[in-house]
């Protein structure tokens, strides 16, 4: 493998996602969230002779890279959406596949080099989409929904206790001038927001961006669209294996992992199930599996990884 300083983003739990995922090294396999192509190329390496590897993004910048990263194994790197692989798979007339990997939220490249906003410590323009050809910015978001639209985006999506005052400050800055870029917000947001009592390297403006970019990329939408369609996507003895950042996203993995295992809705006082209905994916591990210490300490944006990972029936 090349050095990992070349690329800006360090994939996280390689070896356990390899351990976990890879069941057949002749098998087909889709990184769903490729990036600038870390895990995939840790299994493009892996793969034997007849194995096949897609790698989708929505980023445009980060398929350019892992196109470049990738050349010389046998994968397609193609921008798509993961919510929409069948349609991928359909274009490649592939049924279905042996494993997909998710590494959800966004990469070290869209944070600290796409000049896209992500960061609430750098001045610029406040885009935030992962796919600068689809949808609205952040921009349009906070200066045009209403005060109360933008509080339930940071209670839900930021989980921000404070989110009725930010919303506040937001739609109170926004009437003497248009909110324009990262910096603006942040400190907007600052300017009601205490910093954090105990932890004072925690930035107030952190929840808030999450849940920004969380709206603004449909990011929960699309992840519960992909896992209604994941048991069509994958043969049996396949997997799925999952890294979340946040309670939002593991909590949606863990209950659809719970009811793809047990999905009889039979009354519980029944003697025997009636409604027929059978495990879709078993989990391949109780517990979830998160980074070692050591890990982290030698990347600290893998410290709220969660890795959870189910085995087609
Ligand atoms: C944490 S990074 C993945 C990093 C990658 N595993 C690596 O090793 O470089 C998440 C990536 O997922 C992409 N992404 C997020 N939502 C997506 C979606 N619905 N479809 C396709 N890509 C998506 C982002 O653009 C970002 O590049």
């Amino acid at each position: 493998m090349r050095p990992i300083m070349r690329f800006p983003h360090t994939p996280v739990l390689v070896k356990e996602v390899l351990s976990l995922l890879i069941t057949d090294k002749e098998g087909i396999y889709i990184d769903g969230t490729a990036g600038t192509g870390g895990h995939s190329e840790a299994i493009a390496a892996l793969l034997g002779k007849r194995g096949r590897l897609l790698c989708l993004d929505r980023d445009p910048e980060a398929v350019v890279i892992a196109k470049e990263r990738l050349s010389s194994y046998r994968v397609d790197v193609i921008k798509a959406n993961y919510a929409l692989a069948e349609i991928v798979l359909e274009q490649l007339k592939i049924k279905e596949v042996t494993g997909i990997l998710l590494d959800l939220g966004m990469s070290s490249l869209q944070l600290d080099l796409s000049g896209r906003g992500f960061s609430f410590l750098k001045e610029e323009a406040l885009d935030m989409r992962m796919d600068p050809g689809d949808g609205e910015t952040a921009a349009d978001v906070v200066n045009s929904l209403s005060q109360g639209e933008l509080a339930r985006i940071f209670r839900v999506y930021g989980e921000e206790k404070k989110a009725g005052l930010i919303a506040k400050a937001i739609v109170g800055a926004r009437q003497k001038t248009h909110i324009k870029t990262s910096l603006e917000l942040a400190d907007i947001i600052s300017s009601v927001l205490p910093p954090h009592p105990r932890r004072k390297t925690i930035h107030p403006a952190t929840r808030a961006f999450q849940a920004l970019r969380i709206a603004v990329n449909r990011e929960l939408a699309l992840l519960e669209e992909f896992l209604t369609k994941a048991p069509a996507l994958i043969k049996s003895g396949g997997r799925l294996a999952v890294i979340s950042y946040h309670s939002l996203e593991d909590r949606m993995i863990k209950k659809t992992m719970a009811l793809w295992e047990r999905p009889c809705s039979c009354p519980p006082d029944l003697p025997a199930c009636v409604c027929g209905l059978t495990p879709v994916f078993l989990r391949v591990n109780r517990r979830a599996i998160r980074p070692s210490q050591a890990e982290i300490s030698e990347n600290i944006r893998s410290r709220s990884a969660i890795l959870r990972v189910a085995e087609r029936v």
